[in-house]
């Protein structure tokens, strides 16, 4: 069985104070929760987050890390400075990192080769624009990211993978891909995923929703045969939603 996931992206949300207070309310409330529970949080909050969840089901992720081991980078964290937090696990290929910052291809499969040979799981995100849904494109779109990033990892490696589905066009715009829509590409990213690594592989991946998804929706979503939890955004940064959201799944 694979595994069933609820995940927050704070994005660049919640100042220090804000974030461990987030982190606190969340970490009495999700006690033995059924499915695994990771928050994305700043860079900035990830050493006492993460030292503050350490007897917590829940697991903290980093929001991006470096495409270089280490050096002369002004600015950057690197995968290993992350991992030494006690962050478990790293969002990479996010539309924002690729939109924003001109996150090619290659450097994400670089991103992403970093952070797994330092121990980082890592949850990856793919999706299409609306222009590429409205044309019809979305599958070759999705098919393009996981050739262009992830495909050239060995079978080994796949399993720190968890693909996160995010259709542009429904993050933070209330826009909810409908199950069916959501159900039917997240099929097809299965496929894929089972032609490249194999059916047994394919079976065990989980991949996640992520686009405006609620604690109104979130259920109807999660019970689709292959979607297997969630990727949060604003929804995540109020604990009641996103205490709402686990519960659905
Ligand atoms: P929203 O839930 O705010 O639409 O954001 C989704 C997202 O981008 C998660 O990574």
């Amino acid at each position: 069985m694979r595994t069933k996931m609820v995940a927050g992206n704070w994005k660049m949300n919640k100042n220090l104070q804000e974030g461990v207070a987030l982190a606190t309310e969340l970490k009495q409330a999700v006690k033995d929760p059924k499915c695994a529970v990771v928050i994305g949080t700043p860079f900035i909050h990830l050493a006492t987050v993460a030292q503050l969840l350490q007897d917590s089901p829940i697991k903290v992720a980093a929001e991006n890390c470096a495409d270089h081991e280490k050096g002369a980078y002004t600015g950057e964290v690197s995968a290993e400075m992350v991992r030494s937090t006690g962050a478990e696990y790293v969002i990479l290929g996010h539309s924002e990192r690729r939109q924003y910052y001109a996150e090619s291809y290659d450097t994400l499969a670089e991103k992403v080769r970093l952070a797994l040979a330092n121990g980082l799981k890592v949850i990856f995100c793919i999706g299409e624009v609306k222009e590429e849904r409205e044309a019809g494109k979305q599958n070759e779109v999705v098919k393009a990211q996981l050739e262009g990033s992830v495909f050239s990892l060995t079978a080994e490696e796949w399993k720190n993978i968890t693909l996160a589905y995010e259709p542009v066009w429904a993050i933070g715009t209330g826009l909810t891909a409908t199950p069916e829509q959501a159900q039917e590409i997240h099929a097809y990213i299965r496929t894929l995923v089972a032609q490249k690594y194999g059916k047994e592989a394919a079976e065990d991946t989980t991949i996640l929703y992520g686009g405006s998804c609620n604690e109104k929706n979130a259920a109807e979503l999660f019970a689709c045969p292959d979607i297997d939890g969630g990727l949060i955004g604003g929804a995540a940064l109020v604990a009641e939603k996103f205490l709402a959201i686990i519960a659905a799944r």
